[in-house]
């Protein structure tokens, strides 16, 4: 049975994209750089903006959504504004990075899986905003975390990579589960489903 959806060809209307799970092949590639922002990228990253909201996560990258392309965005409040402010990064390197940090770290990509995660406390990173400008960040703890998160979806990398055998073992039956319950291809084998 198979979940996937062709996207309709409408022009102003956001789309909620379907979220791909553990057992996707695409979760495992390695992402291609964007050699060009076109109105469909543009279109696009509008479309993971308005998925990331709705699914309640603060940060999103374009293989989760099936689209095998170094783009991510993040919404961590660098301000205290509480205003929402999505970045968009599109070829994003990772130049500096430094320390130790853990948090508690979940995935829209692994349902109900959490557990703290070990990364560099703060980095530094380069890219183009959705205008195709050259931005740089620096960012610490929290927000670093969550930008290290994304940056390795776009290397085939889930945070569950990053975890000690120790701490992976009590999840390895949810992996599983989970796993087994797409296929390669991005379809979703439940039968409730
Ligand atoms: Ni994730």
């Amino acid at each position: 049975m198979s979940l996937k959806k062709k996207r309709q060809k409408k022009k102003n209307p956001v789309n909620l994209l379907p979220i791909r799970q553990i057992g996707d092949k695409i979760l495992r590639q390695k992402a291609e750089p964007v050699n060009e922002i076109t109105e469909e990228i543009i279109e696009f990253i509008q479309d993971l903006l308005f998925t990331m909201y709705e699914t309640d996560g603060v940060g999103l990258a374009a293989p989760q959504v099936g689209r095998s392309q170094r783009i991510f965005i993040v919404d961590i409040e660098f301000n205290d504004s509480g205003e929402r402010d999505p970045i968009v990064f599109i070829n994003p390197v990772i130049t500096e990075s430094d320390g130790v940090f853990s948090q508690q770290e979940g995935c829209l990509s692994l349902p109900g899986v959490f557990e703290t995660v070990k990364r560099s406390k703060r980095i530094a990173i380069t890219g183009l905003d959705i205008n195709g400008e050259p931005i740089s960040f620096e960012a610490s703890e929290f927000a670093a975390a969550v930008i290290q998160h994304e940056y390795d979806h776009l290397n085939g990398i889930l945070f569950t990579d990053r975890l000690s055998k120790l701490k992976l073992i009590p999840l390895k039956k949810k992996l599983k589960e989970l796993a087994s319950s797409t296929d390669e291809n991005g379809n979703n084998l439940r039968q409730d489903d």
